[in-house]
């Protein structure tokens, strides 16, 4: 029963406030421009709730956290873990490691048109990471693992740089990607042992 006065009250506030909203005087000019940049948010909000939906674009992170000062004791992130290995559904998993100043494993092959899926930590400060003619392009934040799932459009060498000021050597953190023809890749062996072929 506390709830119809209460229905009431909100109401006759929006009421009052429509009332009010009719009364203020808006000029046709302004009233116009007011219908443009509603009709611009629109157009943003769409573009981005497409992107989402049918372009895979989306935050890099699922705010899974990681120790980044004891990666190399975590499984996942142990050096013979790094780089690129298929797992048992047959898809490619990627795991980097960003640090000043570089990123690890210093070089990879991968396999073009194909749906490849990095997962990004770093060992001490914040990177970025941007692969040009890619949708790789996300910042790496300690603590997180930032996970991309990516396809490069043609085989040839892709540049890795680090898009955030991480230090005084900023400018000199980069690295490549050899991107194969699709028939000429093959998946590197799973190594259990130390010292894996995976890492150059
Ligand atoms: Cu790492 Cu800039």
């Amino acid at each position: 029963m506390q709830i119809e006065p209460l229905k009431q009250k909100y109401e006759q506030c929006l009421r009052d406030f429509l009332t009010q909203l009719r009364a203020i005087h808006i000029d046709q000019l302004e009233r116009k421009w007011i219908t443009i940049s509603l009709l611009m948010i629109g157009l943003f909000v769409g573009i981005i709730t497409i992107d989402a939906f049918f372009h895979g674009v989306n935050p890099p992170s699922k705010v899974e956290t990681i120790d980044s000062a004891s990666l190399h004791l975590n499984k996942e992130f142990a050096e013979d873990n790094l780089g690129v290995q298929v797992d048992d559904k047959g898809a490619i998993i990627i795991r980097m490691v960003a640090g000043r100043y570089s990123f690890f494993p210093k070089h990879i092959d991968v396999p073009a048109e194909t749906p490849l899926t990095f997962r990004w930590v770093s060992m001490d400060v914040l990177h970025g990471v941007h692969i040009p003619m890619t949708n790789m392009s996300t910042m790496i934040v300690p603590g997180y693992v930032a996970e991309i799932t990516t396809t490069f459009p043609k085989p040839g060498e892709y540049p890795v740089l680090c898009n955030e000021f991480c230090g005084l050597g900023h400018n000199h953190m980069w690295s490549n990607i050899s991107v194969i023809a699709k028939e000429d890749w093959t998946a590197p062996v799973k190594s259990p042992v130390k010292g894996g072929s995976n890492n150059e």
